[in-house]
């Protein structure tokens, strides 16, 4: 007998930053003026802990780590700053910034009849889609304007299912960070790690990027 295995998978949801596309350099540069303003240095390596977190929280690590301490209202101004800075970078964005293969494993996914979807702790990821010219490939964006619990909540994964109506065992998430990993897993998601099988430990599969991506490793999970 021949045992055809059908794949359970149905959509894919995409995180953005670090997977489809590389802005941690940009996000860098902002918080490390940032903290310069403020009379402390930020690294590269503080900057890796940032990952898929969310800005108002990352800019509370920032303030942390500097050993400063900040009204509500003064974090506001700060974190708005920030965003000016990173808002004036992305605004110069290309296609050509696309990670290798992301923009071809979107087109595998759909001509397979697959729901796309994003799932994006960024409340800036409508202007780097439109910057890029993907926004057209996702049928749902589901980014930090719509969810209030930050990963490795669920909410902003459960919500892109829901918008291209599969059921969270049907969805697998593409990410890079260890809390978005953990949000898809708290979904009841499959979870395919981009970077590093050391540090994305919990994933399912980890891949480097998503030009290693293809529907045979889609259906083996
Ligand atoms: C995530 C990034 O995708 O978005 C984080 O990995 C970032 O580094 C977060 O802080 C929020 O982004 P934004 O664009 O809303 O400041
Ligand atoms: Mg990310």
């Amino acid at each position: 007998m021949i045992n055809i295995k059908m794949s359970a998978i149905k959509a894919c949801i995409f995180d953005l930053d670090g997977v489809i596309v590389d802005t941690a350099v940009y996000h860098y540069k902002a918080w490390k003026r940032l903290a310069n303003e403020l009379g402390f240095d930020f690294t590269e390596e503080d900057n890796e802990k940032l990952k898929g977190v969310s800005r108002v929280r990352s800019l509370e690590l920032i303030l942390q780590w500097g050993g400063v301490t900040k009204t509500d209202a003064e974090k506001e101004e700060l974190a708005n700053r920030k965003n000016e800075w990173y808002v004036e970078m992305i605004s110069h964005m290309t296609p050509a910034e696309i990670l290798p293969g992301a923009k071809e494993f979107l087109e595998t996914c759909r001509a397979a009849g697959l729901k796309t979807a994003l799932g994006s702790a960024s409340k800036n990821s409508m202007t780097i889609l439109n910057k890029i010219n993907l926004a057209g490939l996702f049928d749902a964006i589901i980014d930090g304007n719509h969810v209030s619990k930050p990963k490795p909540d669920p909410e902003v994964f459960l919500k892109g299912a829901e918008a291209v109506g599969v059921p969270p065992a049907n969805c697998v998430v593409f990410e890079d960070a260890i809390a978005g990993i953990e949000a898809a897993i708290n979904g009841g998601m499959k979870a395919v790690g981009i970077g590093s099988p050391q540090v994305l430990t919990k994933a399912n599969l980890v891949v480097s990027g998503l030009d290693k991506m293809n529907l045979e490793k889609l259906n083996a999970l």
